[in-house]
């Protein structure tokens, strides 16, 4: 084994950051081992450098990450600082001065992976960033590297915990939306602005990394559709119970029929009890692959938290250092597919539409044309009358998402319908 040890710099030292210098230092005798070489944290980055850090050696922290950056005796940055800038300079730099980095930044990725590989490939550095998407959950590693010789068709999963633990309560106890989100905050899994996780921004970020993995091409978190879970309500989660469904903020990326180009979106949708995402409870992530010669695969886990993406953080770390020392590089960006992204209008999905509408002759046949005529076909009915009022759910056959919301704005035009109650995708079947 060699005795030099390579050089480690952590930008970031929060909940993951302390938690990946926790497990260098109490684990260093098995990374040496398995790396081949010791590992030596040479610096920590931060920007309060008065607050406590228990475990962390207060000799390694610095405010000046551009001169940890810079040092150049620095083997692997590992960055869990997140955001863009200063992330992006920070990881430029690095490599500029002979770094490998691992990230954990999943915006970043999402939205300026393709300059980051290209800036790592110029410097032969590595970019590894298996804790960007669902914490300890290995998945960037089996679909670049298990899966590199099989077909991915689709990537379906769970990726957000806070969103997940949210629509399980609201399952689970009947809470309305505001309510679940107050317990989710109270028990530290919502943030105090929940923005990115409740509008579906993080999930999104996710799916543009996974497809773009998946398929071999370039996806950012511009082409991902995107809708949150702020407006699904106690009676949308009733109304999926009544169909043996649960509602789930699904990340979907998909290789069209003719397979010439991609789509990935995220949106809650309806999926059977009987899909084995439906168990996935709390705040933890499940993502299902499938591929033309492995079939169906799925991957469970805690998806966020300190120690699980230190995990990941450690696993990436450990290759990375792995590979310095052979002079070698890891897998880079495979982008060579160059399939586009189609827009969502063709998603071809199903749609459960909840109306309120007249109860009178009529009616039904009417609602049944404008299905019609934009082409979408009525898998199922259910009505429901009261007081010369009634509610109509309707549950389509698959169809092009832009005529299934053609569909729905011409039923909103209907002076029978008295409103749209609630519209989901359902999926999984
Ligand atoms: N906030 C994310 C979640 C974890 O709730 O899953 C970090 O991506």
């Amino acid at each position: 084994m060699r005795t030099r040890p390579l050089k480690v710099a952590l930008l970031g030292c929060g909940v993951v950051g302390s938690e990946v210098t926790r497990i260098m230092t109490t684990h260093a005798d098995d990374l040496a081992a398995r790396i081949g070489a010791p590992v030596e944290l040479a610096g920590i980055a931060v920007r309060r450098p008065d607050k406590v850090r228990e475990g962390v050696p207060a000799e390694l922290i610095t405010t000046d990450a551009t001169a940890l950056v810079k040092r150049g005796d620095i083997d692997v940055v590992i960055e869990v600082i997140g955001g863009i800038e200063p992330a992006r300079k920070l990881i430029t730099t690095a490599f500029e001065h002979g770094a490998s980095v691992v990230s954990a930044n999943k915006a970043l990725v999402a939205a300026d992976g393709a300059a980051l590989h290209a800036a790592a490939e110029e410097h032969g550095a590595d970019l590894y960033y298996e804790a960007a998407v669902a914490g300890a959950i290995p998945l960037v590693r089996p679909l670049r590297e298990s899966l590199a010789g099989d077909k991915v068709n689709r990537v379906l999963g769970i990726v957000n915990g806070t969103t997940n633990f949210i629509l399980d309560k609201m399952d689970t106890s009947g809470a309305g939306y505001s309510e679940a989100l107050d317990e989710a905050t109270a028990l530290g899994y919502a943030e105090a602005d929940p923005t990115a996780d409740v509008e579906g921004f993080d999930a999104a970020a996710k799916a543009a990394i996974l497809a773009g993995i998946a398929f071999h091409t370039r996806v950012t978190i511009d082409d991902v559709h995107r809708e949150g879970i702020t407006e699904v309500t106690a009676a949308d989660i009733a109304s999926a119970k009544r169909m043996g469904c649960t509602v789930k903020l699904l990340a979907i990326c998909e290789r069209a029929a003719h397979g010439e180009s991609v789509t990935a979106r995220v949106h809650p949708a309806m999926i059977p009890l009987t899909h084995p995402l439906a168990s996935v409870r709390e705040a933890y992530n499940a993502v299902f692959v499938e591929s033309d010669a492995a079939g169906q695969l799925m991957f469970y886990g805690p998806g966020a938290g300190g120690s699980p993406t230190a995990s990941a953080v450690l696993g990436d770390l450990v290759a990375v250092c792995r590979n310095k020392l052979s002079e070698a590089t890891g897998p880079g960006e495979s982008a060579y597919t160059q399939l586009p992204v189609s827009p969502m209008g063709e998603v071809v999905t199903r749609y459960h539409i909840s109306l309120d509408v007249a109860d009178k002759p009529g009616v039904l046949a009417q609602v049944a044309m404008v299905f019609a005529e934009h082409g979408v076909s009525i898998d199922t009915v259910r009505q429901q009358g009261k007081d010369g009022e009634a509610s109509l759910v309707v549950v389509t056959h698959r169809a092009a998402d832009a005529a299934l919301s053609s569909t729905v704005e011409a039923l909103r035009k209907l002076d029978t319908v008295r409103g749209v109650a609630s519209i989901m995708r359902v999926e999984g079947e």
